[in-house]
């Protein structure tokens, strides 16, 4: 009888943007005879407040964003969320390489899931930047004894095992500050999980993470990067200019409010001018003016094209710095509300020299829309990080925060909730 029983537990991410707080929820199902399955039950946005460029300005603003749209999001599914994964974006992270190198400890020589977790510990022990604390860190690839390339060497025999890692570190006050709203909102964490991984962990499959691509979200005043090449993360960075800068070109190129800028931007806008007649134009009217003024949708779109192809530009100097401008195999991926922007992806091909595509969550099912909304990434992506990491506590996707900083934080701020 216990054989047959679904075992299902609810995975909750939240993505705290500077333009939306997002939540998705989803329920991992498995049973012995079927394949494990993991289904988005519920996706909700409340325009942010109290987050500016990533970072949080006002406590109490946030925690009344946050505290709504669990709300809405216990409203939608009828179940109370207790626990959240949590995303952590923001334009202030480092990423650095560090090597770990451990003695191999069973007499046998045969290499331990403990062995290699001191490897990645050993990793850990290089000085980390002032005020900032590790987030995660990525083992890209092991070596047993001088041997290179193993990418999982449980079982293998040797006496010294080397790991060479990523880390990816955030500044502590934000961290900090995070723990702080997500407790008075009144729930648990679950664990930190940078936004763009996460959001490269939902969209991309195996092969295209082997080939080489680069997932793309661009947000309101950021965009961020994760670059992937043999199955792992090879770098991560983030952008100060995102889809928010187009917005502020507009209105002054034009000399209108944000808020016609905005929408001048979401109804009208493209970033490929030479495709647009000189003729067609846009009556401000239209949106939200209270006078009326014409002006050429081929203007609007040659503003956001030039600030399109300098983020385009920003992100392929970040692939020069690796060494992979104009050549990751399986392309672009775009998530974000600013890769929305009409002819994105044919700039993009242009722009980056690569294939190019939005991008979709894979290995999810659900009947939600959102769920196919490239907004929605970051936030179902850390469902699907959550569900994994759940299972598989030993192989965890990265080695972070969790049981470390996190629960000393933790503890500090439970004592703050009413
Ligand atoms: N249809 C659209 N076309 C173009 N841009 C859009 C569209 N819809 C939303 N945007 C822009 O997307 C940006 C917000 O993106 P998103 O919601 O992904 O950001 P965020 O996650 O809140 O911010 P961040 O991650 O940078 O902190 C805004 O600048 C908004 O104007
Ligand atoms: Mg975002």
């Amino acid at each position: 009888m216990g054989r047959d029983r679904l075992h299902t537990e609810l995975i909750a991410g939240l993505d705290i943007g500077s333009s939306a707080v997002r939540i998705a929820v989803g329920q991992f199902t498995s049973s012995k005879e079927s394949r494990s399955n993991l289904q988005i039950i519920g996706a909700v946005s409340v325009a942010a407040e109290g987050v500016q460029k990533g970072q949080i300005t006002s406590i109490e603003d946030t925690v009344s964003c946050v505290s709504q749209a669990l709300e809405h999001i216990e409203k939608m599914i009828g179940v109370p969320i207790e626990h959240v994964w949590v995303g952590v974006s923001g334009n202030q992270i480092i990423v650095q390489e560090s090597k770990g190198v451990i003695a191999v400890s069973r007499t046998t020589g045969e290499i331990a899931p403990e062995d290699i977790e001191r490897a990645v510990d050993a990793a850990k022990a290089i000085s980390t930047p002032l005020n900032y604390e590790i987030l995660h860190v990525l083992p890209r690839s092991f070596a047993v004894d001088g041997q290179t390339g193993i990418k999982d060497p449980v079982g293998m025999t040797g006496i010294r095992l080397e790991v060479d890692t990523k880390i990816i570190y955030s500044v502590s006050s934000h961290i900090k500050n995070l723990t702080k709203v997500i407790y008075r909102a009144g729930v648990d964490i679950d664990d930190f999980v940078l936004s763009i991984l996460a959001a490269g962990y939902v969209v991309t499959n195996g092969r295209q993470k082997d080939l080489g691509c680069v997932v793309i979200n661009i947000g309101g005043p950021t965009t961020s990067i994760v670059v992937y090449e043999d199955g792992d993360v090879l770098h991560s960075a983030v952008i100060p200019i995102g889809s928010a800068h187009i917005t502020n070109d507009l209105a002054l190129g034009l000399r209108v409010s944000i808020d016609i800028a905005e929408r001048l931007k979401t109804q009208y806008g493209e970033c490929v001018s030479k495709d647009i007649s000189k003729k067609e134009v846009v009556d401000l009217l239209d949106v939200g003016s209270d006078k009326s003024e014409v002006v050429t949708r081929y203007y609007i779109a040659q503003i956001i094209e030039a600030r399109v192809a300098e983020i385009l530009e920003k992100i392929d100097e970040e692939l020069v710095r690796i060494e992979r401008s104009g050549i990751l195999p399986a392309g672009a991926i775009f998530v974000g509300s600013g890769s929305k922007i009409s002819g994105l992806v044919d700039s993009a091909k242009e722009g980056l020299s690569l294939p190019a595509q939005l991008g979709y969550p894979l290995g999810v099912d659900s009947i939600i829309d959102k769920v196919n909304d490239i907004a929605f990434a970051p936030a179902v992506g850390l469902v699907k990080w959550g569900s994994f990491s759940s299972q598989n506590t030993r192989r965890h996707l990265s080695f972070s925060l969790k049981g470390k900083v996190g629960e000393k934080v933790k503890g500090i701020f439970k004592s703050l909730v009413p």
